[in-house]
């Protein structure tokens, strides 16, 4: 999984729309971030295009990219990454890396402090990777740039750990004639709904913009429904289960049948009745000749 994050040090020129961002995401952090800003208003403008909470799969590998600018390579006196909790212990901060400064003409590794976790410093960039990662991983990613003039810049990420489907439910909703599927938890969660197997059409109801409910038109309502809420780890399903349908009315085979046997009988009595006229005439026919003879 990789990931690019930007952060600039530089003129003042685009303060305003990123910056905006930032504050409006970490609205808790907001008045730290603001002194930040006023400290350093000479030249610093920090940049995230991805201010969306990024969903890392397990045990995969987090790359993170910072985008560093600044008016001389010199300007650059250290890089650090850490890790702050998301939520709970406010002081829970970890240090992963701490790069020298300078603008390396090679890449240089940096210092880390955990074995899965790797940072480099390169032209204008720094790189993290975070190899196997895992939920004790996850949290606030801060990339914090320092200049000689004392200044710094810090972005932020936040990374959580993307979860499997789980504990998927149906419920009814009786005065709405919907129904309603729920995930206890999930990352990106994709709905879809199933009746008897086969995937819902009209003529049995319409699913909501976001899939989790199915209003049903269907009546009575009968049969299976199924809600599967799927993601890239794959899916978990859930079944309502109704009244069956065949009580409830008679299937296009089932009129076929009767139809057959109805035009069946109507030919065998219409063939019987031709019959039997046939054997009266013959029988009739025969009386006479019989009565000719005998004359
Ligand atoms: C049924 O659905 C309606 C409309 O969505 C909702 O207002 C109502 O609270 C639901 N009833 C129950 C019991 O969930």
């Amino acid at each position: 999984m990789q990931v690019v994050v930007y952060v600039e040090i530089c003129t003042c020129a685009s303060t305003s729309a990123g910056v905006m961002a930032l504050l409006d995401f970490l609205r808790w952090r907001a008045a730290t971030l603001l002194l930040l800003f006023v400290a350093g208003l000479d030249c610093i403008s920090v940049h995230i295009p991805n201010d969306e909470p990024m969903y890392v799969i397990p045990d995969s590998t987090l790359v993170l990219r910072a985008h560093i600018q600044y008016g001389s390579p010199d300007e650059l006196t250290g890089v650090t990454w850490e890790r702050r909790p998301e939520s709970g212990v406010p002081d829970g901060r970890a240090a992963l890396a701490t790069c020298p400064g300078g603008s390396p003409p090679q890449p240089v590794q940096c210092t880390v402090t955990r074995p899965n976790v790797r940072a480099s410093l390169e032209e204008q960039a720094s790189v993290l990777h975070v190899s196997h990662f895992a939920k004790a991983d996850a949290g606030i990613y801060a990339v914090t740039v320092m200049s000689k003039a004392g200044q710094s810049s810090t972005a932020l990420v936040i990374v959580r750990e993307y979860e499997a489907v789980h504990h998927v439910s149906v419920s009814i909703n009786v005065s709405h004639s919907s129904l309603v599927c729920g995930e206890a938890w999930g990352t990106e969660p994709q709905f879809s709904w199933l009746h008897e197997r086969d995937a819902v059409t009209g003529s049995v109801g319409r699913v909501s913009p976001d899939g989790a409910t199915l209003v049903v038109t269907k009546v009575p309502i009968c049969g299976h429904f199924t809600c599967v809420v799927s993601n890239k780890l794959g899916y978990s399903s859930a079944t309502y289960t109704a009244a069956p349908c065949e009580s409830g009315g008679i299937s296009g085979s089932t009129v076929a049948v009767i139809c057959l046997v109805v035009l069946q009988i109507l030919g065998a009595g219409l063939a019987f009745l031709l019959w039997r006229r046939y054997r009266n005439r013959n029988r009739g026919d025969r009386l006479r000749e019989h009565l000719d003879d005998n004359i």
